[in-house]
């Protein structure tokens, strides 16, 4: 089954509003990259390798939008395109990944006119589109391995094709065990307060026939400590170099009670999500959102008025917690910072 997160056709980015599902299924089109930047900020699109490649095609539409210009003023536009959709979202490393490919490719053709460079920056953006979900169904591969012929799976947050070009991480490694014949049951945590797993992971493993339970997350605990769950997989927003991994909030927690109770604790992450730049996790930027993602429901208040709310999106796993990183090139285990630093 396919899911098209994102694509980029008659010069235009058409992506799955993700904020509409899994009640409608909408497209959101963008014409711009300020559109892009919009796109990424209010979550229409999200999951790292999504926003990396939704950021690269930014690039791509800034400069359609500018390859009029003269050669200087052409320029002078695209250093602000790449500033801005830089930061569209501070936490995965893959949208900084993407518009570093890009300024790349910027750079690389100063010499040619802006309609060239425009063209040259579609090929690239092509190319990391295409590449995200070739390296997504290596990532598959490696983390079946892992995987028992019986298996019960518990994961967090959507790091399915949603959150990428296609296929997924996590869920990708989850896909591919239920595609390879694998008795295996997923159990989906809601993922306050955005509810990425009530509404699109679990959107996806119906969609996929692939058995499931939507849990609120308060419940993961209990049926670790039951011996109800024989491995936990999700993905990641950025890894430091020693394996500490940023990853949607409540993360951390799963990790603790997995590890008190010996369960196995995988992170499903491409090479591209790994920041060699910074040395741990406490270098990593933590997004905080809008409190009314807390206070209010679809819309609709549950809290009341004047509560003061604190949100961050995400959480840093200490590196001791993970038992492995599955990426496109294998499965890497501890020490980390030694094993890590061999994929670079
Ligand atoms: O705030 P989101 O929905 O962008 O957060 C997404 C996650 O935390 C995912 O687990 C992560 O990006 C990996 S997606 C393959």
């Amino acid at each position: 089954m396919e899911i098209k997160t994102l694509e980029f056709k008659d010069e235009k980015l058409f992506l799955v509003d993700q904020r509409k599902l899994p009640n409608s299924y909408e497209i959101f089109v963008c014409e711009t990259y300020k559109d892009v930047d919009f796109a990424i900020k209010d979550m229409v699109v999200r999951g790292a390798p999504a926003i990396g490649a939704s950021g690269a095609y930014g690039v791509v539409l800034g400069a359609k939008e500018f390859k009029s210009l003269d050669k200087d003023a052409f320029t002078t536009k695209m250093k602000e395109v790449l500033e801005v959709l830089n930061v569209s979202r501070p936490t995965a490393v893959n949208l900084m990944w993407g518009i570093k490919r890009m300024r790349s490719v910027l750079e690389d053709n100063i010499e040619l006119s802006p309609e060239e460079i425009y063209e040259k920056l579609k090929e690239e953006g092509n190319k990391i589109a295409k590449e995200d979900v070739e390296i997504n169904k290596a990532m598959g591969k490696h983390g079946n391995t892992l995987v028992p012929e019986k298996a019960t799976i518990l994961t967090h947050c959507n790091a399915g094709a949603l959150a990428t070009v296609g296929f997924g991480t996590a869920l990708g490694v989850i896909r591919e065990a239920f595609y390879s014949g694998k008795d295996i049951f997923v159990y989906a945590d809601e993922t306050r307060p955005r509810l990425q797993g009530a509404k699109l992971t679990s959107w996806e493993l119906v969609k996929e026939g692939i058995p499931c339970n939507l849990i609120p997350d308060n419940v993961a605990a209990t049926l670790i400590r039951d011996g109800k769950i024989d491995l936990i997989v999700v993905g990641a927003d950025r890894i430091a170099s020693n394996g500490d991994t940023a990853n949607k909030i409540g993360t951390f927690m799963l990790s603790v009670v997995a590890k008190a109770y010996n369960v196995p604790m995988y992170i499903a992450a491409p090479i591209s999500t790994i920041d060699f730049d910074i040395e741990t996790g406490k270098d990593i930027v933590i997004e905080e959102r809008d409190e009314k993602e807390v206070t209010h429901i679809n819309g609709v208040q549950i809290a009341p008025e004047g509560v003061k709310v604190y949100n961050p999106s995400f959480d840093v796993t200490p590196n001791e917690n993970i038992t492995a990183i599955i990426t496109e090139k294998g499965v890497i285990r501890p020490p980390f910072k030694e094993n890590l630093s061999k994929l670079r």
